[in-house]
């Protein structure tokens, strides 16, 4: 069966593992043609964990997630919400980087449910091995992942949710249940709360507006924490 999930080490119990076994996933064909895989980062026993979409052109490069223009004004946007960047997760919906290319010029493409749910998997393990109070669900293709397909980002954004009835439903993703999702077995389950992606912020009409927006949804989550 395509999907990550045969390249998942049954017996991984560590996030280290996870991303050495991450390496050498091809549960999808996006692995051909980016430059590597870009596996989850950051503190494994972070309050908060932040998923994006999939790595961008830096990302595929470097290997490691948001460390491009979308990634430091995520950081920037988290110290201002009154978040530690220091002591926090971040990982992607897709680990490889999707793009066409234009000339010599790489253009970012946004997976497709397919690359999304055959990249499940991953995140399914990475939840294991955390044990956040709250999860950020950035933009419309986490939100895909892990609210299923008509949660609606900018009707819901900036609300803790519980975590999500659609994803107790594994036949709404076609995927592996997630009931361990989202928690250590032996952590209290995570709230979610989905907000706007920092790379829509840097593309809006009016950038303070829009990042003012996702600080202010990030106030939500640094008050919630206990
Ligand atoms: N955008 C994302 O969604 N993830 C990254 O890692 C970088 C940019
Ligand atoms: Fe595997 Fe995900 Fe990469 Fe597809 S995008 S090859 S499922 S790691």
């Amino acid at each position: 069966a395509p999907g990550a999930q045969r390249f998942i080490p049954p017996q991984a119990d560590t996030l280290d593992e996870l991303r050495a076994a991450a390496t050498g996933c091809r549960g999808c064909e996006l692995y051909r043609d980016a430059t590597q895989t870009v596996f989850g980062r950051g503190d494994a026993s972070a309050r908060v964990v932040f998923v994006g979409e999939q790595p961008g052109d830096m990302e595929d490069q470097k290997g490691l997630p948001f460390v491009g223009p979308a990634g430091r004004l995520l950081r920037k946007a988290v110290d201002d919400a009154g978040l530690d960047p220091g002591h926090i997760y971040l990982t992607n919906a897709v680990k490889h980087f999707r793009f066409e290319l234009r000339g010599k010029r790489r253009i970012h493409q946004t997976p497709d449910r397919v690359h999304i749910t055959a990249c499940r998997p991953w995140l399914v393990a990475e939840f294991a091995q955390l044990a956040p109070e709250v999860i950020v669900v950035l933009g419309a293709t986490a939100a895909k992942a892990l609210l299923g397909p008509t949660f609606r980002v900018t009707r819901q954004r900036g609300e803790l949710l519980p975590w999500p009835a659609a994803a107790q439903h594994p036949e709404d993703f076609h995927q592996v249940p997630v009931d361990n999702a989202g928690h250590a077995a032996d952590a209290p389950p995570a709230q979610l709360l989905a907000t706007i992606h920092p790379s829509a912020v840097l593309r809006a009409d009016n950038q303070d507006v829009a990042y003012d927006g996702l600080v202010a949804d990030l106030t939500v989550v640094s008050r919630a924490l206990t």
